[in-house]
């Protein structure tokens, strides 16, 4: 048998930056997300026919450590054979949308029902933070939110219950220079803000859930953008400094913000790359999405919606 599963990459609109335990990856702080449509990962998996793992990540054989990992991680409370993972995006992976997150969302699910280890979408969840913090909520369509003391990501509004638009900038393609595990640590042990952060970010996400269940735009955009920044604020007081910005980025922002002056529903948010991901009322796409092309030094625009929940299918 083979099972195939399909998840969404997520962009956090109250962000995680930070661990409170890395041996069980697990957040610092809670965080909310929209999943994406448009976007997605494949999966297949099914039993080795040569008794060692194989993995191939778009059509290329890859030795990847963080899956490697994660396999022996599942091994020690499964019963998980020598498996052959096939794992395509159908999007740019250097589009600065973490495939990570819908990478391991789409394994995890995958390996749960092709070898029966009986876990339920919450399950997978916590599973699959356990490889990567974010791939925890891309098990969820629409707004999904990742909280303790489980660290398990929850619903909390569909995708056709409120469909916002995302737009993303795609400033540069080149990889990011540091990896989000290993500059989270930088910031948690480094940046004089941390303590600040890991205060704040609870209240900001208390007000995003409520913006969210009343389908409140502003409220939502004036807290997003400020995790947004407080987030690269903690990056910039790490030492090394965090900068994750290019001038593209920072001019898009600018060009946003004359937006929003003009009344244009739209705000940004910017993860651990140069990109500029601006989140939109359904009518204020197209505008946007004009907009941010005519920014220098942008080199792609994808507009993009709100997604579905990751699903698995198994086949003979
Ligand atoms: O879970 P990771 O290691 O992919 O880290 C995600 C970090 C950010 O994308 C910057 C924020 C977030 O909550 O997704």
């Amino acid at each position: 048998m083979t099972t195939r599963a399909v998840a969404h990459p997520n962009i956090a609109l109250v962000k995680y930056w930070g661990k409170s335990d890395t041996g069980s990856n697990t957040p610092a702080t809670p965080s909310l997300s929209i999943t994406l449509s448009g976007f997605s990962t494949a999966t297949r998996v099914r039993p080795s026919s040569t008794g060692r793992d194989q993995v191939t990540l778009n059509g290329s054989t890859a030795a990847d450590a963080k899956i490697d990992r994660f396999l022996q991680h599942l091994r020690n409370r499964f019963d998980l054979p020598p498996v052959e993972i096939d794992s395509e995006n159908n999007f740019p992976t250097a589009s600065g949308l973490a495939s990570s997150a819908s990478g391991f969302a789409a394994l995890t699910l995958a390996l749960n029902q092709e070898f029966g280890f009986g876990l339920d979408a919450a399950a997978c969840s916590g599973w699959a933070r356990q490889a990567s913090a974010s791939a925890a909520r891309s098990l969820f369509g629409g707004f999904a939110t990742l909280t303790g003391p489980g660290w398990e990501a929850a619903p909390l509004l569909a995708a056709e219950d409120w469909p916002l638009g995302v737009v993303v900038a795609v400033t540069s393609t080149a990889r990011k220079a540091v990896s989000s595990t290993v500059g989270m640590e930088a910031s948690r042990t480094t940046s004089p803000y941390f303590d600040a952060w890991t205060a704040q970010t609870p209240r900001d996400f208390t007000e995003a859930r409520e913006a969210v269940l009343t389908r409140d735009f502003e409220r939502l955009a004036t807290v997003a953008e400020r995790s947004c920044l407080q987030m690269h604020a903690l990056m910039l007081a790490t030492t090394p400094s965090l900068l994750y910005w290019n001038g593209a980025t920072v001019t898009g922002m600018h060009r946003l913000r004359e937006l929003q002056a003009e009344g244009v529903g739209v705000f940004f948010t910017i993860d651990a790359g140069p990109q500029l991901k601006a989140v939109c009322l359904p009518e204020a796409v197209d505008r946007v999405a004009e907009t941010l092309a005519g920014v220098p030094d942008v080199v792609a625009v994808h507009r993009l919606g709100l997604g579905e929940a990751a699903a698995a299918q198994t086949e003979p």
